[in-house]
């Protein structure tokens, strides 16, 4: 467990979030840990068997959470997916746009934009043409990847910046409604990277971490869940490295 279960952020118990890409890694620690911080949860996913056990889990240590198996790429299932989150749980306060394809999966360039930031877009543009309520707040999952750094694949690097070019301007013209932000997280030990930190290349990205390891989903979780929190209100358009400080000893 977290070590951390005095927290609470300044969320009001109770409080609707939904976190896409709920069944695995990052998702799934946002999803936790949010339930741990007294809100209720909407984890969402493609993969059903693994969003019913990020559910489970929460339900079983006293919780609330529903599951919404849905593919964040489809319009047709984020309408059914907002819908059935409003009416489960109320109006939804905060948002975690963090599903997305991994940098490994071969697409084409167009492809990759629609899937990475299309869906970032379609989920934020779906959520506050209903009811948003005041203290509403979004967190993009990007990457160093395409903020910071060249990376492969060429999809996923320019999808990643430009998933934070939309957040600037969701924190520039969007204000009424949302305060927004992004995270970029480094190398994240999540299913995703299994194996990553035992192969050469790994080892060779690790040894120029200052902190010498891989990033746990609850790192970032937490960096997420304090940017949505009411305690960062005035934290508006920031695109936040959770690296280990890689990118400041490269
Ligand atoms: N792992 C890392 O090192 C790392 C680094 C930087 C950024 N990220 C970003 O963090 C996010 C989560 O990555 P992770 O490592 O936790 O991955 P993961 O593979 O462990 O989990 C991703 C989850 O998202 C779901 N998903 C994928 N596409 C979806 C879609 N279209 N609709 C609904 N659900 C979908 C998957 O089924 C899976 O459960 C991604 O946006 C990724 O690009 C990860």
């Amino acid at each position: 467990m977290s070590g951390h279960d005095d927290l609470n952020f300044g969320f009001t118990p109770g409080d609707v979030l939904l976190v896409s890409g709920a069944g695995s890694g990052i998702g799934r620690a946002v999803a936790l840990r949010a339930a741990q911080l007294g809100l209720a949860v909407s984890a969402w996913d493609l993969d059903e068997r693994t969003v019913g056990e990020t559910v489970r889990a929460i339900s079983d240590s006293g919780g609330t959470a529903i599951a919404v198996t849905a593919d964040v790429s489809d319009n047709a299932a984020v309408e059914r997916g907002f819908a059935a989150t409003t009416r489960n749980l109320g109006p939804i306060r905060y948002l975690v746009n963090n599903a997305g394809p991994s940098s490994a999966v071969e697409m084409p360039f167009d492809d990759g934009l629609l899937a990475g930031v299309g869906s970032v877009r379609r989920m934020t543009e779906t959520w506050l043409a209903g009811e948003v309520p005041d203290g509403a707040a979004v967190v993009n999952v990007a990457s160093v990847a395409g903020n910071f750094l060249g990376t492969e694949s060429p999809w996923y690097c320019a999808t990643k910046a430009a998933i934070s070019g939309y957040t600037r301007y969701l924190a520039t013209y969007r204000t009424g409604q949302v305060r927004s932000n992004a995270v970029a997280p480094g190398m994240v030990d999540t299913p995703r990277l299994a194996g990553f930190a035992a192969s050469e290349v790994g080892k060779r990205s690790l040894q120029r971490n200052p902190l010498q390891r891989m990033a746990t989903g609850d790192d970032i979780a937490y960096a997420t869940l304090f940017l949505l929190s009411p305690l960062a209100s005035y934290i508006n358009g920031v695109v936040l490295p959770v690296d280990g400080g890689w990118l400041v000893a490269q």
